[in-house]
């Protein structure tokens, strides 16, 4: 069995076992983890392990450097074809995002390019995808389909996650079926009975086929509404799969109560909420998943971080990477915006994309933290401080990246 230890300067636990009110992403100094095959066996002082592991290969990384659990990218598009850069121009000129969609751009011109596309090329192109991610640090990463919009071209995009997701040396992939993304040319004439077919049909396929673990709905002004949302999530729900939900992105129409009523393991965006839906959130234990990438993209205001924090709902921070609103594949950057332009503390960025977001997934058991039991999911940054990493204006700063004990990424050697 392979053993190893890595050793580091700072080693960030994000494990509330290791943290206190003024250490609150318990970090420990010269320090590391014992990786034992695909597991943590250990977490401890250096002192400590090589006392444990006399017999274990060393991986000294401490000079100046800072290690933390792989990070965990709760929202993504990547199963995605073509490209929408003449749109992102005319965007930057001042046409709006929901008015290029009504013309028949937007989510439905990334569903043409989708439906075209083999399974084998969306295959590839997450394959590289991921790759470049786990070069930036993530080791876990959800993936939502939502440019097939018909029922075998959603299926398409499900295999096409589950063939990358079979790759171990790649990130872990969490596939969610996003249900209701928009609407394609062949429902616009009877829309009702389009998304009916979604609920009373679709749900239960796509649950039959196994390839799923969450199902999502993009609820808003110009998406679907909550009356439309619910029984897709009703019947979600009823085949055991989990709820995961855009909400708020330009008005809010109610969508956080819904979610809350169906115990939805997130809901994202956020831009738009109310106080009520807060708490209500708040009380079904529903995670925010905060897309500053996106907010960016579209000039929009920030969410109300402070109300979220007052009503107590947990925050995570997501790249959304998308070919429309997010052109990025990076949770770093992300996290500069969370800290820039959100407000958000180090700390709320950094267990945000770490320990909040793998709860967000029902990975609390899995990573997200630096813990022994846990999946050996780590990075070792080329930086001195945590900190750093929410300053990704650059290069990528990964130094090796690990996940499930196998190495996923290391920089070149100078
Ligand atoms: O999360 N808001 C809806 N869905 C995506 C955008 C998808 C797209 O434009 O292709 C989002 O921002
Ligand atoms: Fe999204």
């Amino acid at each position: 069995m392979d053993r190893y230890l890595v050793l580091c300067s700072r080693v960030v636990t994000c494990d509330p076992a290791c943290s206190s009110p003024d250490n609150r992403l318990g970090v420990l100094h010269d320090a590391g983890v014992l990786v034992e095959a695909d597991r943590i066996a250990a977490v401890g002082s250096r002192a400590q392990l090589l006392a444990q592991a006399r017999d274990a290969r060393v991986l000294d990384d401490s000079a100046g450097r800072v290690m933390t659990p792989g990070l965990v990218d709760a929202h993504t598009h990547l199963a995605w074809a073509g490209s929408r850069h003449d749109e992102y121009v005319l965007r930057m000129q001042g046409a709006g995002y929901e008015a290029i969609a009504a013309a028949g751009g937007g989510i439905v011109s990334s569903m043409r390019a989708v439906r075209a596309a083999s399974q084998w090329a969306l295959t590839a192109a997450m394959r590289s995808r991921l790759r470049r991610m786990a070069s930036l640090g993530v080791t876990t990463c959800e993936i939502k389909s939502g440019y097939g919009l018909d029922l075998p071209s959603e299926r398409k995009q499900l295999r096409a996650i589950a063939e990358a997701a079979s790759d171990t040396g790649l990130p872990r992939v969490i596939p969610t079926w996003l249900a209701l993304h928009a609407l394609p040319p062949e429902g616009q004439d009877d829309r009702a009975a389009w998304v009916r077919r979604v609920a009373e049909r679709w749900v239960d396929e796509i649950a039959g086929d196994g390839l799923a673990k969450y199902v999502d709905a993009y609820i808003d002004r110009s998406a679907f509404s909550v009356e439309e949302a619910k029984p897709v999530f009703e019947r979600a729900r009823a085949a055991r799969l989990g709820v995961r939900a855009h909400i708020g992105q330009f008005a809010d129409v109610g969508g956080a109560e819904l979610a809350a009523s169906v115990g939805a393991a997130s809901v994202d965006h956020l831009e738009h909420v109310a106080a009520s839906g807060l708490e209500a959130l708040a009380k079904s234990g529903t995670r925010a998943v905060l897309l500053p990438v996106a907010s960016f993209t579209l000039r929009q205001a920030p969410p109300p971080i402070q109300a979220m924090r007052d009503a107590g709902v947990p925050i995570v921070v997501a790249s959304d990477a998308n070919p429309g609103t997010a052109p990025t594949e990076s949770l770093a950057l992300a996290l500069a915006f969370a800290l820039h332009t959100y407000g958000l503390t180090p700390e709320e960025c950094l267990l945000g994309a770490t320990r909040e977001a793998a709860a967000s997934l029902g990975l609390e058991g899995t990573c997200g933290r630096l813990a022994a039991g846990l999946s050996a999911d780590f990075v070792v940054w080329d930086l001195p401080h945590e900190r750093a990493i929410l300053q990704p204006w650059g290069s990528p700063m990964t130094h090796r990246v690990v996940g499930r004990g196998r190495l996923l990424h290391s920089a070149p050697v100078s």
